[in-house]
């Protein structure tokens, strides 16, 4: 099976998970790439595509929340997750959509809104797990490294 892991992160730890996730894939024996959103190719050729997006202003992250970021001291590129949808062109590719959030009742979710955007623009998308970080930067929650692998290992069986 050959996989692609689109990535955006801001402080390091949606990157982390989408390492992690890849680690998963290989294990369960896939082909996999993983790639900034940014250098992500547009028309994808990949059996399964994880896009993984940190949460920001209860959804994906846009050009306002990611100036916010980089006044947070975060780093990353202009074309991020939401950029990446809108621009690709949609394949019978199985998409499955993870994030990064703060723990809180109200968290929203970037995952949920990639999944809703992703349908509008004619994927077949899944919402995958919300993997928690203690704050802003982080860190990431203990056990998530290990989920984030599992659910790799999961989804290239
Ligand atoms: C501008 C901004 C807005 C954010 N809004 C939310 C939010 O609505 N919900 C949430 O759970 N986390 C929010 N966060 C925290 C992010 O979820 C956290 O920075 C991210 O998961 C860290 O991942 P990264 O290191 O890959 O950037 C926000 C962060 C920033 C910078």
């Amino acid at each position: 099976m050959r996989a692609l892991v689109v990535v955006e992160s801001w402080f390091g730890n949606t990157a982390q998970i989408a390492e992690a996730i890849a680690d998963g894939l290989r294990e369960a024996g896939a082909d996999v790439e993983v790639t900034p959103a940014a250098s992500a190719p547009r028309e994808p050729v990949a059996d399964l595509i994880v896009v993984a997006a940190p949460t920001h202003n209860l959804g994906l992250p846009s050009p306002a929340s990611r100036g916010k970021a980089i006044e947070g001291g975060g780093s990353g590129e202009d074309v991020g997750i939401r950029e990446w949808l809108e621009q690709a062109t949609p394949s019978a590719a199985r998409l499955t959509c993870v994030d990064t959030v703060v723990a809180s009742m109200f968290s929203g979710s970037a995952a949920k809104a990639a999944q809703k955007l992703a349908h509008r623009r004619g994927w077949h998308a899944d919402r995958g797990p919300s993997f928690l970080v203690g704050g802003t930067k982080g860190p990431l929650a203990a056990d998530a490294l290990e989920t984030a692998t599992a659910l790799g290992r999961s989804l290239g069986s």
